[in-house]
């Protein structure tokens, strides 16, 4: 899976100003997840008003229980406070992690920056173990840059 191929249709997605930006969120999730072969959950998660947990938006795949995550729990909540990329090559090594399904067994989260501030992130797990590395890193930079360009 080239990831390289999928930017047009990203970009072509989160243009589509008549739609409401959960919904072209959505449809973003939905094409990486039914995409890529490794991504079996994606969603976004944005920091919940004023409070310092973050909250989930949409997403792809099975439902999780974890809709709302306080900063430094979980993967997810470091990432909020680290502004910095996580990948998980092994989330059964992991102390601080939150469990969403006993098939996940790798996961990375790319925080999400609009006008150089932290304000989300984009998260997916996959049931493959070690399934990320640097492309997706950079696949992923790019697909939240473009989501910030809603609101920049
Ligand atoms: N595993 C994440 C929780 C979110 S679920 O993957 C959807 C974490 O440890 O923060």
């Amino acid at each position: 899976m080239n990831l390289n191929t999928l930017q047009p249709k990203v970009t072509e997605i989160l243009n589509q100003s008549n739609l409401s930006v959960e919904h072209r969120l959505s449809e973003v999730c939905d094409l990486l997840q039914k995409q890529i072969p490794h991504y079996d959950w994606v969603g976004f998660y944005f920091k919940n008003g004023d409070k310092n947990e973050l909250k989930l938006s949409s997403y792809a795949g099975e439902p999780t229980d974890h809709t709302i995550i306080p900063f430094g729990k979980g993967i997810c909540g470091q990432v909020a406070v680290s502004n910095q990329n996580f990948v998980v090559d092994d989330v059964t090594a992991q102390d601080n992690y939150i469990a969403c399904s006993i098939h996940v067994k790798s996961e990375i989260v790319v925080p999400l920056f609009v006008n150089g501030e932290n304000i989300g992130q984009i998260d997916i797990d996959s049931h493959t173990k070690n399934g990320f590395n640097e492309k997706d890193e950079r696949f992923l930079e790019f697909v939240n840059t473009e989501v910030a360009k809603i609101w920049e």
